[in-house]
């Protein structure tokens, strides 16, 4: 659900109703009876006001954007995170040399589906002038009142309802166009570039020749892009690719990965270390950028591990050294590894090894998780070893890898 015009009028200008809603707990099991209490005081305003709290609330769990914006529930979900959205706008500065922040001065830059503002917040503070564009009424209006709530002026942030695959603005006068297609919608996350809001495509030729930055899907296939692609996760999470055409780009790939506050980043053009070996000490799932960047030689060069097949995302060590030195990227899963068998034998081991709860990770092999757990019989009861099995091809040979989660410190 979203909000009609009205409704984002009547919100903003009613912010005593709004500290009221906030303060009932409008949880799943609450909503009826607080909703009707809203009902009762503010008629039918009442669900506006529920939606606006529990948006509210879901954003400030993702880290999204500040605790008094006007949110809906769809926008909320749609938001980037803060430290994503102050990433796009910090390379951009970098790049362009000279995000001026707020003097009306240097490059100009334009999200053209800008939703409540949450990126403009932050390119507001790298460069001088900013404008956001989207199709929805509604969101712009939250976004201008967002933007005035965090002191950012019209004249600086500046808001037009358009089309983003029809330019509003002259060639040549806006130096990068940021965009970020809707990808999923009431009825469900869309996965082919064609049906985005607004359609990729479209929206690449409308702006052919200028610079752009698109937010898209982790998942989406962009090996044919030639630009730059950052991948960037927060706390074990891919929450995008970006994709930067060539003119600014710096490399080919990077991954970003956050982590409890901590920012690293590896890029293609790193050193790569090709070395495939027998299975170490520990196994290593590395973060989910570092893998859909495809930069896990990269990795594996940092860390000085080994890959335990030229096809299979896992690295192995002997050493946690890397990990005490602060070199390592944040966001891996590391086991020590406590037997590998052929995966016709795993019943048997795990059977010895005392196992009662089993996590299984499947890589580049055909196998069902959960048909392969129903066949372990495990041993019921609490205790006993909670252990993880690999199952990967290792070579020609399906392979379960028997390991324990390690939980390093940092
Ligand atoms: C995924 S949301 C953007 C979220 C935003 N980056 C943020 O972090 O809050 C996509 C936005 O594109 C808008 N939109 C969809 N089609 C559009 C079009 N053809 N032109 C402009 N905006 C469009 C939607 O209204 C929506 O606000």
């Amino acid at each position: 659900m979203t909000y009609t015009v009205d409704e984002v009028h009547w919100l903003a200008r009613n912010t005593d109703a709004v500290v009221d809603a906030e303060r009932l707990e409008l949880s799943a099991s609450s909503t009826v009876r607080d909703t009707a209490r809203l009902r009762d005081r503010y008629g039918d305003k009442a669900r506006a006001l529920s939606e606006l709290v529990t948006a509210r609330r879901a954003a400030l769990r993702g880290g999204k954007v500040p605790d008094d914006w006007l949110v809906c529930g769809e926008s909320a979900q749609q938001a980037t995170p803060a430290v994503v959205a102050a990433e796009r706008a910090d390379f951009l500065a970098d790049v362009l040399g000279g995000g001026s922040g707020g003097d009306g001065f240097g490059p100009v830059v334009a999200d053209v589906t800008c939703s409540v503002g949450t990126e403009l917040l932050h390119l507001s503070r790298r460069f001088g002038t900013v404008l956001g564009a989207d199709l929805d009424p509604a969101r712009l209006l939250m976004a201008q009142y967002n933007l005035r709530t965090s002191g950012i002026s019209a004249a600086h942030v500046g808001l037009v309802r358009a089309d983003a695959v029809v330019p509003a603005f002259a060639p040549g006068r806006v130096d990068v166009v940021v965009a970020d297609p809707a990808r999923r919608t009431s009825r469900g996350r869309i996965r082919d570039p064609k049906d985005l809001l607004p359609p990729l495509p479209d929206l690449v030729s409308a702006h052919a020749g200028a610079s752009l930055a698109v937010k898209c899907a982790p998942g989406i296939d962009y090996t044919d892009w030639e630009g730059q692609v950052d991948v960037v996760s927060v706390d074990g999470g891919v929450k995008e690719a970006c994709l930067y055409t060539p003119d600014l780009a710096r490399h080919d790939r990077r991954a970003v990965v956050f982590r409890k506050g901590v920012r690293r980043v590896l890029t293609s053009d790193d050193p790569e270390s090709e070395d495939v070996g027998a299975l170490g000490r520990y196994i290593l799932d590395p973060d989910g950028a570092v893998v859909r960047a495809g930069l896990v030689r990269q990795y594996a060069a940092v860390i000085g591990w080994w890959r335990i097949d030229p096809h299979i995302a896992y690295l192995s060590g002997d050493s946690l050294d890397a990990f005490r030195d602060g070199a390592a990227v944040p966001g891996q899963r590391i086991f020590e590894v406590v037997d590998q068998v052929p995966l016709k034998r795993l019943k048997s081991a795990l059977a010895s090894l005392d196992c009662v709860r089993l996590e299984i990770l499947v890589r580049g092999v055909d196998v069902d998780p959960d048909a392969l757990r129903r066949k372990m019989k495990l041993k019921r009861g609490r205790e006993g070893r909670e252990l993880t099995v690999v199952v990967a091809r290792i070579g020609d040979t399906a392979t379960a890898v028997i390991a324990e989660e390690l939980h390093l410190r940092g």
